[in-house]
Formats: C-alpha cells, sequence, structure tokens
C-alpha cells in the first residue's frame, strides 16, 4: 500500500535474489486499497509519497513500479465490484475479529492484483501473519498459478518492527510503542526456556506501559485457532493503540527448532533427497538407516546370532554410535571406533539390516538416541519410523514412495556407483519387497504412513524436482521467521 520502508526493500531485494533465473523482473505494486479499510479507519490519511516509494523501490533493485488508479482496479468503483470472501475460520481471531470485512478486501484486491499482474512469484511481509495466511489459502483455494514467498518481519534497531504506521508516532509515543515487541520477546524467551507464559500479565504490563491492547492471542501459525495445549510452534499475536496508532506485531513460540520426518520404503531415494533437502535448508541430517545399518555390522563382527536378544543386548550396552558430516558432505559412521560408512552399505548388511530392526532392544536403543539428536529440533531425519515413533510432533512428515521396479532401478543404479555386484532388476525388486515385509510388518514401530504425513511418490521425478517438492511442504508448515531459508539459496 505504499508508504515504503526498510521492510517492503527487504521484501523487493527477496524477490530479485531468489528467483534471477524464473522471474525476469521485479514489479511493485502500490495500491490503497481501499476495501480494506473500515469506515471509522485511516484510509485518507494512509501515508502516500510517491517519489519516496519509487526511491526506495529504485535502491532495492526493482524495475518496475505499478501504481494503478482506484478505476483500474474497481473499474465501476470499489462498492460495485464482486467481492471475494476469506474463510470465517481464518478470520475469527487476531485482526479478523475487530476489523470486519477486512480480510475480505484484502483478499478481492489481492486476487485481482494478480490476475492483471499474472507474476511467477509473489513475495509477501510475514509481518502481517493473518494476511499471509489468508492469501496461501487463497492461491491455494483458487488454484492460482503464483508461488507465494514470505519475507519475516524487518525491525528497527530499536526492535519496533517496520510499519508504514510508524510515521504517525511522536517520539515520545515510538518510545512507549517499544514495550510491544519487548514483552512479545519476553515470552518467546521464557518459552524457550521451557517456562510457561501468562497471557493476561502479559496484556496488563502492555497496559502498564501506556499502550491500549487491542487483542493478545496465542493461536496455532497455520489454523489460526487458539491453542490450547503446548505445541512446538505456536504464534503470539497482539493489536496495540499507541495513542490513535494501532500497532501490530507478533513472535512465534518455541520450545525448539523445527523438525521434519521423512519415512518411507527401501529404495525410495529417501536419502538422496533428504541429504540435498537438508543442505538446502540448512537442517542437520539425520540418516537412522546408517544406525541400524551400524549395529548390523557389530553384530555380524561379534558373530552374533541375530536372534539372541541377550547377546544382542549387551553388545549394545556400551554402544557408541557417531553420526558426523565431513567437509565434503560425505556421511561419517562411526560405531565403537569403527569408521563403517562404507562398509554398511554391502549387501550383506542390506539383506540382514531389516531383521535386526525388528529387536526390540535395537530399535530402544536408537530411538532413545534419535530422540536425544532431536531435542533441540533444526534437524530432518529419514527411516521408517520416524513420523509415526521418533517425532510424531515433527512440524512436517513425509511418506516418501515410489513404485518397486522404480526402486529396484535406482537400487541398481545405486549399486553400481558404490562398485557391488548388480542383481537383475527382478531379484532386486524381490529383495525389496522382502524387506518392506519385514520392516512393516514388525511388532515394534513397523514401516507405515504416519498421521498426518503428505503422500510423496517419485516415479518420474528427479532429485531436484522432489526436494522442489520438500521445500516448499517446508514453507507450508514452517515461517521463514522461524527458520530463515540461508541466504545462499
Ligand atoms: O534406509 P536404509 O535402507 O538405510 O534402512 C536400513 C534398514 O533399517 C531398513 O530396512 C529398516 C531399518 N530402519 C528402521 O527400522 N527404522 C528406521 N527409522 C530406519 C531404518
Amino acid at each position: 500500500m505504499g508508504g515504503l520502508h526498510r521492510g517492503h526493500s527487504e521484501l523487493i531485494q527477496t524477490a530479485t535474489r531468489c528467483y534471477p533465473k524464473n522471474a525476469s523482473s521485479v514489479l511493485v505494486s502500490i495500491f490503497v486499497n481501499p476495501l480494506q479499510f473500515g469506515p471509522e479507519e485511516d484510509f485518507d490519511s494512509y501515508p502516500r509519497d510517491l517519489d519516496q516509494d519509487c526511491e526506495i523501490a529504485r535502491q532495492a533493485n526493482a524495475q518496475a513500479i505499478w501504481v494503478p488508479p482506484i478505476t483500474e482496479i474497481f473499474p465501476n468503483g470499489p462498492d460495485s465490484h464482486f467481492k471475494l470472501k476469506a474463510p470465517s475460520q481464518l478470520q475469527q481471531h487476531l485482526c479478523g475479529a475487530s476489523r470486519k470485512g477486512h480480510f475480505d478486501g484484502v483478499a478481492t484486491v489481492i486476487c485481482r492484483l494478480l490476475k492483471l499482474v499474472q507474476p511467477q512469484v509473489l513475495v509477501l511481509g510475514e509481518k502481517d501473519w493473518q494476511q499471509f495466511i489468508i492469501v496461501r489459502n487463497l492461491i491455494k483455494d483458487l488454484g492460482l498459478p503464483v508461488r507465494l514467498v514470505g519475507v519475516p518481519t524487518v525491525r528497527d534497531h530499536d526492535g519496533l518492527a517496520y510499519s508504514s504506521r510508524n510515521s504517525y508516532l511522536s517520539k515520545v509515543l515510538r518510545q512507549k510503542a517499544l514495550a510491544l515487541p519487548q514483552s512479545l520477546q519476553k515470552a518467546a524467551k521464557e518459552i524457550e526456556l521451557g517456562r510457561e507464559i501468562n497471557l493476561n500479565k502479559i496484556k496488563s504490563d502492555l497496559k502498564q506501559a501506556g499502550l491500549k491492547v487491542e487483542y493478545l492471542e496465542r493461536v496455532d501459525p497455520l489454523s489460526l485457532e487458539p491453542v490450547k495445549t503446548a505445541q512446538s510452534i505456536s504464534l503470539l499475536a497482539a493489536a496495540v493503540k499507541c495513542g490513535a496508532t494501532r500497532l501490530i506485531d507478533h513472535t512465534f513460540l518455541m520450545n525448539r527448532k523445527p523438525i521434519v520426518a521423512i519415512d518411507g520404503p527401501a529404495g525410495a531415494g529417501k536419502s538422496t533427497v533428504t541429504k540435498a533437502f537438508a543442505k538446502k535448508l540448512g537442517l542437520l541430517y539425520l540418516d537412522t538407516g546408517a544406525m541400524y545399518r551400524a549395529v548390523t555390522w557389530l553384530i555380524l563382527k561379534k558373530k552374533i546370532d541375530p536372534e539372541n536378544k541377550e547377546a544382542i543386548s549387551r553388545v549394545l550396552t556400551n554402544l557408541k554410535l557417531d553420526l558426523n558430516h565431513s567437509q565434503t558432505g560425505s556421511q561419517n559412521v562411526i560405531i565403537n571406533g569403527n569408521n563403517v560408512s562404507e562398509a554398511i552399505r554391502s549387501p550383506e548388511i542390506t539383506s540382514l539390516v531389516s531383521q535386526i530392526a525388528t529387536k526390540g532392544p535395537v530399535r530402544e536403543a536408537l530411538t532413545t538416541q534419535q530422540k536425544a539428536l532431536g531435542l533441540r529440533g533444526g534437524l530432518v531425519a529419514e527411516g521408517r519410523d520416524i513420523g509415526s515413533a521418533v517425532f510424531p510432533d515433527a512440524e512436517l512428515k513425509v511418506f516418501l514412495t515410489a513404485s518397486p521396479s522404480e526402486r529396484a532401478r535406482r537400487r541398481a543404479n545405486d549399486l553400481k556407483e558404490k562398485g557391488f555386484k548388480v542383481p537383475d532388476l527382478i531379484t532386486l525388486e524381490k529383495q525389496i519387497e522382502e524387506r518392506d515385509k519385514i520392516d512393516s510388518s514388525r511388532e515394534i514401530s513397523p514401516l507405515k504412513e504416519a498421521e498426518g504425513a503428505v503422500r510423496l511418490i517419485t516415479d518420474g521425478l528427479s532429485v531436484q524436482g522432489v526436494v522442489n517438492i520438500l521445500v516448499e511442504l517446508f514453507r507450508s508448515k514452517v515461517p521463514e521467521e522461524v527458520w530463515p531459508t540461508p541466504q545462499t539459496n
């Protein structure tokens, strides 16, 4: 809506930086939309300074600014234009509760702007989180051919979120306004430290600081429904009046960083895509299959009967299993001081690992270690029971699969690359199906689609294609503000 500031510059720069290949130019649209202002609101006085906006857009490397008159957007006037209605569930709380019709006005104009511009990518700030979620649902529900990218809230040096309306604040009021980000940050810290927060106490702190609280709510970031029980990520959002100026701000409350769980049958290509996905998003990569393989290696080396649970338990008591990544990105698997990174990929281990993975003591030891590694989050783990047993509260759960023939083909390539003898495809397919049968019929934590998992069938998709889908899925669950995409990408 104009009144550009550093937050907008960041949107423009994100657009230029991230999409040089598939977007030829960055266009900034400036339109103060009458449909999203209530009768008592500041439509007439909303900051409009086109010269300054042009300068800021130019400095941020925009190629074009589009400032349509109202008649171009609503040829017969705003009142007689066809209106969209945003879902009521998404408007019941936060700003939607007090600004009746506001998000309907936002949805209507965004749809119209997208139809007129037909951009490949739409970049929006996450500062107006409710708006962001509503626009995301609008794009999805109406099947609009545009990719939505969010940009984290940009803050001034004193912590106040940039907003065009900050220009209404006097020096004294601006000082008062700082209580808003400060209270939110304090709450986020409490949750990070594992303590609970009291919304009434925060409200009264804000009042004490001279702000009038319109709302302070803790909601699920995606459904925008109030959060009753603690969950790993929730949104704490507020609107306050600072003098006559309405300000909004939010923070994401997190007791750990995000977790992604990727499960699926043998040979679906999980490790290749998970590794690439982890790198792209800067998440730690946890290959739990390698852990089961390493234990299988140890059991074989010690010549333990795979059916002798006691002997297996004994060997697990002093287990030292370490997974790390070398500078070149390859994975090192060290078990009791032995580097078994290559040895665990042998056909001998592959044919025995599923049987070993059915054993209670093995599952218990490895699951405990995996949970400990995931305590602080910030990782993507792949395996068979990650979404169902190890991290059932993962933000994103994916069940990655492919047809048995496709998986056999991939396994053959894999074996060839590693210098092993390659059986014919029919034999490979049979071996794969046999492992799937053992993995999905075992008593403890069998391979299955976890509750809430997205099923991704990868036949006909390239590795890059699957990684791109995973990134999109991740972004549909985890805001940039919670886990920013590393800038090198
Ligand atoms: O993904 P992979 O082929 O490296 O896995 C080897 C075996 O380990 C697999 O057949 C079953 C077992 N496994 C498991 O039971 N649970 C996991 N989370 C990961 C692997």
